[in-house]
């Protein structure tokens, strides 16, 4: 097992005092008994750090995993999502997420995507207040521009912790990731590897330089560069191989190639 841990340097910091592990296991599209079981492997594999959202439909396998898992709660970093169609509904919304993992509080509350294309400032200030409760630990949103949460931290003097957004080699964008660290945002990425192309001939040619493969490349990249991964998969052997990242190292030449990596 490799033991990522929650307190060594693969975290990032949550503003004000918290810690967020750069890897994560993504559950979009895991449904039913496969959900439970991904989520068996990935923490029997060393991940403490799952993210769902209300939307996927599988709070409650992820939620059977982690107490069939034996591991205790304050050692895996749960994130779920409020939909944006659940506005107005906040707090139920977050009490059914609570009962159906299982929990008494969430390290992670987003909103999925900002409402309506709008920022959600109402739903934010129930966010606040929910953090203030001690019933989620973290919040933040997902799919936002920096104006979005611009608006959101104007509201109510509470900047979101976390945007939780597509990113991959070929999306990388220094400016916004410069910009969302000078508000004190963390950069959460998803679909890693949906979003890259995984022939691409210079990761290939890296991956066979360690005698790893292009999506263990692409995790090392996001950890070297302390941007939170979280990959999906149904297969156990691939659970375990993406997290397997931790006998190599990208040199500065190879991760500034990574940065700009095009998809031609
Ligand atoms: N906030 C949002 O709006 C949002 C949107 C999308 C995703 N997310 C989150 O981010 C997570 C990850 O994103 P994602 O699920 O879109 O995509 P992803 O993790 O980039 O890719 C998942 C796909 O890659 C395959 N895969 C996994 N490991 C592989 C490997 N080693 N080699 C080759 N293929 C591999 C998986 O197939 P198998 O399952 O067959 O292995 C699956 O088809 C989601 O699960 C979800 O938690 C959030």
């Amino acid at each position: 097992m490799t033991d990522i841990g929650l307190t060594s340097e693969l975290t990032a910091p949550l503003p004000p005092s918290g810690q967020i592990p750069l890897i994560g296991f993504g559950t979009w599209q895991l449904r039913g008994d496969e959900a439970r079981q991904a989520v068996s492997w990935a923490l029997e594999a060393g991940y403490r750090h799952i993210d769902t959202a209300t939307g996927y439909g599988n709070e409650q396998q992820v939620g059977a995993a982690l107490a069939d898992s034996g591991v205790p709660r304050d050692q895996v970093f749960v994130t779920t999502k409020l939909p944006p169609d659940h506005v107005g509904r906040e707090r139920r919304t977050l009490r059914e997420s609570l009962d159906n993992l299982g929990v008494d509080y969430l390290d992670l509350w987003l909103i999925h995507w900002p409402p309506n294309g709008t920022p959600g400032e109402d739903s934010w200030k129930v966010f606040v207040e929910a953090q203030g409760e001690g019933l989620v630990r973290n919040i933040g949103v997902s799919n936002y521009s920096l104006d979005q949460i611009d608006t959101l931290t104007n509201a109510t003097g509470v900047t979101p912790a976390v945007n939780q957004i597509k990113w991959s080699p070929f999306l990388f964008d220094r400016s916004l990731l410069d910009a969302s660290r000078k508000r004190g945002v963390v950069v959460e990425g998803y679909s890693p590897f949906r979003a890259a192309k995984l022939d691409h001939p210079e990761l290939t040619q890296i991956a066979e330089k360690y005698g790893k493969t292009v999506p263990q490349v692409i995790m090392r990249w996001h950890v070297q560069r302390g941007i939170v991964v979280i990959p999906k998969s149904a297969q156990r052997e691939r659970i375990e191989s993406n997290i397997d990242i931790f006998d190599f190292e990208l040199s500065a030449d190879e991760l500034n190639a990574v940065d700009h990596l095009t998809e031609a």
